[in-house]
């Protein structure tokens, strides 16, 4: 799916985010499984990341970044009619998260959906409440990306836990006068859906003790399998999208990929073309947190002055399914810290 923004011009007005306190170095890693600081951090460019207690489900970790979102767009939830929670990690199967998330707000008018699209579900979410808004449907749309994987991980695999970390972001999104989104591109390959997925737990293998005993509800990945489609989609999502704008990489100010490992951002950033202080990296200090990680990256570009008002920025988004997506905006917040 491809298309560029008509219909009411549509933009990001809040931005929040919000990471449990725990922080988990590479070196706290290596206490759980047979791993280092230098594998990890060569391989992989993260140094830490941030993992919920025990008792934090995803809308405790959402809330606080759905709180601030709102408030820098200075609206209360009760303005908010459309509440869309990207994740793979629901608090529950059933109530949705966004239900959950858009009562704690007082957004009791709005409609609320979770969005399952794996590490995409950010970009899938924020083209599903742009169309809403452009169509007219919405008025104003909250957006939250994030997840809790650690939940969902074999502590004594270290092929995949030292990859991720926990993680929500949320946007506000309302009609604008000028700027906002240029243009979408989304896209799906299931069959290679069994490179990254957890077997049971679903309606094809419900949860038994001997999917439990055998390790089917944890997160199983063929990594480098992975790792080629993220480093050709991250290149082709963007160009494609790009080319249907009439833009270049060259005119992108702000570049901010999926964070799932630096070497993958850099071979995306250095084969599109982008110089790699137009790109913004937090995967060292976060890790792969999913649909948390693209609104965390906006958030820390904001906070710290890199995203400012006029800027075309860049997102492109890869993970399970296989899924992928892209989008451009001009940005019209003002951003930075409240
Ligand atoms: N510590 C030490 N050694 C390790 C670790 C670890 N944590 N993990 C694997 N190894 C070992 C392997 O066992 C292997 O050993 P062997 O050669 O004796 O068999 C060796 O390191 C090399 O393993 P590779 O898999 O070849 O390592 P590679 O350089 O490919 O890096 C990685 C692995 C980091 C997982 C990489 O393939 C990758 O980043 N893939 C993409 C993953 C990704 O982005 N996933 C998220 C997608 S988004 C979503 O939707 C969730």
């Amino acid at each position: 799916m491809i298309g560029t923004a008509n219909g009411y011009r549509v933009s990001i007005t809040g931005l929040g985010c919000h990471v449990p306190e725990r922080v988990v170095t590479n070196e706290e890693m290596a206490r759980f499984v047979d791993t280092s600081d230098e594998w990890i951090a060569t391989r992989t460019g993260i140094r830490e990341r941030r993992i919920a207690s025990p008792e934090e489900a995803l809308s405790d970790i959402a809330l606080p970044a759905a709180q601030e979102a709102l408030q820098k767009a200075g609206l209360s939830g009760r303005e908010i009619d459309l509440v869309i929670v990207a994740t793979v990690t629901p608090d529950m199967t059933f109530p949705s998260t966004a239900a959950l998330i858009a009562d704690r707000l007082g957004a009791g008018e709005a409609g609320a959906y979770d969005l399952s699209a794996g590490c995409t579900g950010f970009m899938y979410a924020i083209a599903q409440a742009y169309g809403m808004l452009a169509g007219g449907l919405s008025r104003r749309a909250l957006v939250v990306g994030g997840d809790v994987l650690s939940k969902l991980m074999d502590w004594t695999d270290r092929s995949t836990v030292v990859l991720f970390g926990d993680g929500a972001g949320a946007v506000v999104l309302e009609r604008v006068d000028s700027g906002g989104f240029l243009g979408f591109e989304l896209g799906a390959d299931g069959s290679g859906g069994m490179e990254l997925f957890i077997p049971a737990g679903g309606s094809r293998t419900p949860t038994t003790a001997d999917t439990v005993e055998a390790g089917q509800h944890f997160v199983q990945m063929n990594g480098r399998e992975v790792f080629k489609f993220a480093t050709r989609i991250l290149v082709a999502s963007a160009e494609r999208l790009l080319a249907e704008c009439g833009l270049e990489a060259s005119d992108v100010d702000v570049y901010v990929p999926h964070q799932a490992n630096l070497r993958i951002i850099e071979h995306a950033r250095a084969k599109l073309g982008i110089p790699r202080e137009r790109t913004i990296v937090n995967v060292d200090r976060f890790g792969n947190t999913s649909s948390g990680s693209i609104p965390l990256a906006l958030a820390d570009a904001a906070a710290d002055g890199r995203l400012r008002k006029g800027q075309l920025v860049l997102m492109t988004g890869m993970g399970a399914g296989l899924t992928w997506g892209s989008s451009l905006i001009e940005w019209t917040a003002n951003g930075g810290p409240s």
